[in-house]
């Protein structure tokens, strides 16, 4: 995977085990399927956050139904659970278009995207989530499908094979993807609009929950909700986990209503702490600190520490430790920074006197 893109998702997109469970995890699990459709915003104005994208998407969008027109081909690019599935629904609702929705594991061969693509109706949106995962030859259909609006279907196999150009109506396509680094240049270059979707700032997943809160009709107040918001690593759908779990807490062991003592109590039972680290991010850190000093340590060496694999610690943890700023990778192994220290309440060791005389020690 690529470190240096922030948009990099592979932590939670093919692991099972503890990055699918996690409270924490940015992937939508059978209950976030769920709820999610009766949380998510139905229009632009109720789309909280990412200004520069809304407001780049509201010109896009009423343009295009200035003109009377399709909109542009749009893609969305970011981390799960940022908003991409909500924007593609928002985008169709706003053109007053029907939306079809499918994904790029989906697609295995040209022929299933001929089959969606073939019955579109004019000016219907296509919501292909994933699209990085799309299988070779249906990605150059595509390629077609989005300039000119045609495929070719290919009739027979072998020398007699032909094909048979088919026109299409136009449409919007609106693609999603976690790793648009990954997207082939002649596919990104197709979409008349590329969305970059950032983290949300705490102040607006606060908005997030209270707007939450209020269609799940649950009680809460403004610390309350500042006390989930900032555990919520800069996305609603774990926001709106963590709403959920805290609910549950504010039922059981209180009168319902969420405040900053019930959020701290409940996010306690479930090991998510003061900045959104789970067990397993704190184990790493733990473990790099108390046994490695803070490092560097190797990463192998670090995931035997913690009793975890390796690709557990790599993939599933570190990323949002290096996002954080607590964990950096470096060519000698893992670091921690002074942050790390201050968060787990210890102090780093002093400097060694001569030179890297630390290093030498917990090198290698
Ligand atoms: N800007 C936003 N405002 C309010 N809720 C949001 C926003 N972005 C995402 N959400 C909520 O977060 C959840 C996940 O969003 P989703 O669109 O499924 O993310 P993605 O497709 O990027 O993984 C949904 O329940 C949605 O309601
Ligand atoms: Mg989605």
């Amino acid at each position: 995977m690529n470190w240096d893109d922030p948009t990099d998702a592979t932590a939670d997109e093919g692991l099972a085990g503890p990055a699918a469970e996690r409270l924490v995890g940015s992937v939508a699990d059978g209950e976030d399927q769920a709820v999610e459709a009766a949380l998510r915003p139905k229009d632009l104005g109720e789309f909280i956050g990412q200004e520069k994208v809304r407001e780049q998407l509201d010109l896009v969008l009423r343009a295009a139904r200035a003109r009377g027109a399709t909109a542009d081909h749009v893609l969305l690019s970011g981390a799960p659970g940022l908003g991409k599935t909500t924007l593609s629904m928002i985008i169709a609702a706003e053109m007053g278009a029907p939306i079809r929705i499918t994904s790029g594991p989906a697609i295995q061969h040209a022929g299933d995207l001929a089959a969606i693509l073939s019955s579109l109706q004019e000016g219907e949106v296509l919501f292909l989530d994933e699209i990085h995962r799309m299988s070779r030859p249906a990605e150059e259909m595509l390629y077609m499908a989005m300039e000119d609006f045609r495929v070719d279907v290919i009739v027979g196999k072998g020398p007699g094979a032909t094909a048979i150009p088919l026109e299409l109506p136009p449409f919007t396509l609106v693609g999603a993807t976690t790793r648009a680094g990954l997207l082939p240049p002649p596919l990104r270059d197709r979409f008349g609009f590329t969305a970059h979707m950032e983290f949300y700032e705490p102040a607006e997943l606060e908005r997030v929950i209270h707007r939450s809160a209020n269609l799940l009709d649950v009680e809460i107040d403004t610390v309350g909700a500042a006390e989930i918001a900032g555990r919520s690593r800069g996305t609603p759908r774990i926001a709106n986990r963590l709403l959920r779990r805290v609910r549950d807490y504010a039922q059981v062991k209180a009168d319902g209503v969420i405040t900053r003592e019930i959020a701290e109590a409940a996010l306690k039972v479930y090991e998510v702490d003061a900045r959104g680290l789970d067990r397993l991010d704190r184990a790493v850190l733990q473990a790099l600190l108390k046994l490695f000093g803070g490092g560097p340590v190797g990463l192998s060496t670090l995931a035997v520490a913690v009793g975890e694999e390796r690709e557990t610690v790599e993939e599933v943890a570190e990323p949002f430790l290096v996002r954080e700023g607590l964990l950096a990778r470096t060519p000698r192994g893992r670091v921690a920074t002074p942050a790390a220290w201050t968060h787990l309440g210890l102090t780093p060791p002093r400097p060694a006197t001569a030179g890297n005389g630390q290093q030498d020690l917990f090198g290698a």
